[in-house]
Order: C-alpha cells, then structure tokens, then sequence
C-alpha cells in the first residue's frame, strides 16, 4: 500500500476500493462465497480513463480491506465487457456444471450490445467465455440494451435489461436461451432519461421480519442535455414470473440525492441478513479533476439497506459498513456554541447524536477546511427541515425525512464525502477537495439542546488486505 502510495501523485482512500492502477467505474457481479464477498467492476488496466472495458476483480471479507485478484473477464472479438450479474448455478442448469458461478454480462461492439456468458468452477478466480456467445442480442435498431441482472426465480431465470428508458425482462430455464416476458417505464426525471444498470433484490421491512422486493436502477440525464446528476432510484413491489409490479404508492425515490452515487448494485445475502449496497463514485466529477495520478474511480462506502414503514409508505435506510466503532475524540457541543477539531488522519467518520432529552438534531453546521494547501471548503448542514452539502461548485439539498430519527454520519475519505443523516435515512455523497492530516473541522450547534460530536479516524493499515 505504501508503495502504491508514493508512486501516486493523488493519495489513496483507505475505505474505499480504488483499482490498483487505471480506470474504475461500475460494480458488476457482486456475490458473497462462505464468507467472503467478490466484487467485480468496470476497469480499463491500460490507463485512467473510460475504455477498453474489463471486469476487475476484488474481495474482501469485511468489505473495508480488499485483496485484489486477477482480471477476471477480457474483451474479445464480441466486445467490450460491460455491466452484468455473476449467479451461482447450483444444478447446473446452463450445462457448465452443477455449482458453476456464471457471470451475465453486455458486450460492447460498434455501437451494439449484446448479452453473454462466463463460467467459473473456481470460486470466481478464472473464467472462460461461453462458446456460444452472445446469448441474446438487441433487437434491430435498439442501441442501448444493457447490463443485465439476473436472478433465480422459480425452477428458472429472470433476467432484467436496461433499454432506453424502459426496463425490459426475460426468462430463461438454462441461462443459453431467453424468452422475452415483459417491459416497464419506471419512474424517471425526463422521459428521455436512459436507465442502466437495474437490480433487484429482497430489502427487510424494519421490525416486522418481512422483506419487500425493492428494485435499484441508474438513471442518466437525455444525451445532449446539460450535465446534471446522474442518480439512484428504488421502488418497492413484487416479482411476478414476467418481471416486476412496481409499487409506487408504497414508497420511492432517490436514493443518494448527491452527484457521486451511481450504477449501484447489491450482494444479496438472502434475506438472512440485509443486503448491501455499493455504487461507483465518479472522480471525473473531483473538484481537481482528478488530479495526476496513475488510478481513477473508486467505488462507494458499502450501505445494508432496509426499510422502514412510515404510515403507508416504506422509506429506505441505508447504514454504512465501517470499523467497529471506536472515537479517538468525543465532544459534547452546547446550544448555539462551535468546536474546532482537528483532523489528523484523511479517512474518518464523524458521527453527531442529540445529547437533548429527545435524541433530536435540530440544527448542526459542519465545515470542513483542507488546510493550508486548499482553500474551498465544504460543508454540511442539517436544519429542522433540510439536509445541505456543498463543496467547490456542488450544491445538493434532501428534505429531511423525520428529524427524531436519529444521527447524522459523515464519512470522508482523501477526496470524497458520504452524509447519512437521519440515522440512514436521507443520504447524499459528493466528491470534496481532499481533506488531509492538515485539515480541521468546525462544528456548530445552531439547535437548542446539546449535540455529542465523535470522531474515528482511519488506522493506518486499512486499506489493503493483509496477507
Ligand atoms: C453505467 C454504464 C453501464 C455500462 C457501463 C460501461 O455507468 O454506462 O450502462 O454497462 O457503464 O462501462
């Protein structure tokens, strides 16, 4: 890691995966083995830049250390690899053997896309393309046709595709052959939105020991618009043999109302426990525009997500997976007073919880300055209806969902920041100048009850796994 580090001009988050040189974007195929979790992405090895797609390999058995593995697909003469799912075939359904992984993914070639296979008896290490490839292709005309997630359903397959702004679903018995089921528009900002990378997965309802069928989708602003978010949806409903009946009136919306969060995929842990969230953050959007360096992308603090009944709408918490909690420092701010903490380390979560009778945050302000070596600072407050993040030119705002939920959480990590306010209840991540051991952090209590302020920095050998 040390190493690593040096030869990079920009330095590396130690929560966060990174890839160990070139271009990251999107999670694909995320599943746990025993206990250790895999993750799979977008990853050009050659440079720092979108192209020449692979998936990279990762895992890690805490989500917080990873050991990265071999490259674990390569482009060939069907294309670039894109976005997809890996399933565990148990029985042996697609003919590659019983317990086989199988990863389904697109394939990018001229401008056409098209869905394929790899197989893998290894546990995930190796994989060999399917022969037959591909396994289904867009219909003439269609040029978006992508990233499919799979799923068991029944004795057979259900796979989901992004097409356009619709979403579209296919059976299968054996993962080969597809039959076409059914399409969907789902809720999107514009109606020429393009949608990608969908997931679905079983999310539990808090305290009730049932789960709801919540399905995850990205949505990407019409093509020729101006920049704006790219962002994470979810509504709940149910899976049905063709597809999924959304239901819109029992919740929905946004899931990270910052510019950070995309292409979020789940593991699902089998409603055993709650599945976990991780999405791309995008460092072409890093207020240095990503600096010099050897890397680029890095993917989200991983978020268990459940939902939480609010009269007749579910709304959806998401907790990020850190450390066990240990604060090096612990303040308690009065009404209407500051505190200036130093920040000793560049990765740390800070975590605010009311010290009132109520447990209630009314009004906190939280700026945090990088120090000598850059003068923008980005701050966050959270006032009795509004949760606010702005950093450099980025300026996000989220209603508050209930503030007697709970805390409020930062996490920042050597150039992005992750707010989880209302105990996971409303969150928004944005990239930040990168806050290092020379940065400090003004906290303000603008509410009328006590606030306790904490703050955990990284250790120093977080990062990689060790061997
Ligand atoms: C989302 C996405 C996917 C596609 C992949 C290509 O960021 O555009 O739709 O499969 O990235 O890298």
């Amino acid at each position: 890691m040390k190493a690593r580090e040096d030869a990079d001009a920009f330095p590396r988050p130690r929560w966060h995966l990174t890839p160990p040189s070139g271009w990251m974007n999107d999670p694909n195929g995320p599943i746990r083995l025993g206990s250790r979790y895999h993750l799979y992405y977008q990853l050009n090895p050659d440079e720092p830049v979108w192209g020449n797609l692979h998936w990279g390999h990762a895992s890690s058995t805490d989500l917080l250390h990873w050991r990265h593995e071999p490259i674990a697909l390569w482009p060939d003469e069907q294309g670039l690899i894109f976005t997809g799912s890996v399933v565990h075939d148990t029985e042996g359904t697609a003919g590659f053997g019983a317990g086989a992984l199988v990863a389904v993914f697109t394939q990018h070639l001229a401008g056409l896309e098209r869905q394929s296979l790899a197989w893998s008896l290894d546990g995930g290490r190796t994989w060999t393309p399917y022969r037959d490839n591909p396994v289904l292709e867009a219909p003439p005309g269609c040029r978006d046709f992508r990233d499919p997630k799979v799923l068991g359903h029944g004795a057979g397959w259900l796979m989901v595709l992004a097409v356009g702004s619709e979403l579209w679903w296919y059976r299968s018995q054996d993962l080969r052959g597809w039959e076409f089921a059914d399409k969907m528009t789902p809720p999107v900002p514009s109606p020429q939105s393009i949608i990608e990378v969908p997931d679905l997965v079983r999310v539990p309802v808090e305290g009730t020991g049932t789960d709801v069928w919540t399905l995850i989708y990205s949505v990407q602003p019409p093509r020729g618009t101006a920049r704006h978010a790219r962002q994470v949806h979810w509504i709940p409903g149910a899976v049905r043999d063709t597809g999924f009946a959304a239901m819109t009136t029992r919740g929905g919306g946004v899931v990270d109302v910052g510019t950070s969060y995309y292409a979020a995929l789940t593991w699902d842990l089998n409603c055993a426990e709650e599945p976990i969230a991780i999405g791309w953050m995008d460092e072409r959007t890093a207020p240095d525009g990503g600096g010099p360096r050897s890397w680029c992308g890095r993917q989200s603090i991983p978020r268990r997500l459940s939902l939480v009944q609010r009269g007749d709408a579910l709304a959806l918490r998401q907790r990020p997976v850190l450390p066990d909690w240990s604060p090096s420092v612990r303040v308690v701010i009065n009404a209407g007073s500051a505190e200036s903490v130093a920040l000793t380390h560049g990765t740390f979560a800070a975590r605010v919880t009311g010290g009132g009778a109520d447990d209630r945050i009314q009004a906190i302000r939280l700026q945090l300055d990088s120090g000598p070596a850059n003068a923008d600072s980005t701050s966050v407050s959270l006032g009795p209806t509004a949760l606010e993040v702005s950093s450099s030119d980025v300026s996000v705002r989220r209603e508050r969902v209930d503030a007697d939920a709970g805390d409020l959480m930062l996490i920042s990590d050597y150039g992005s920041l992750e707010v989880f306010a209302d105990a996971g209840l409303g969150v928004a991540s944005v990239l930040t100048p990168v806050v290092g051991s020379t940065g400090c952090m003004v906290v303000e209590n603008d509410g009328p009850d006590p606030l306790v302020f904490e703050i955990m920095f990284a250790t120093d050998d977080a990062g990689d796994e060790q061997p």
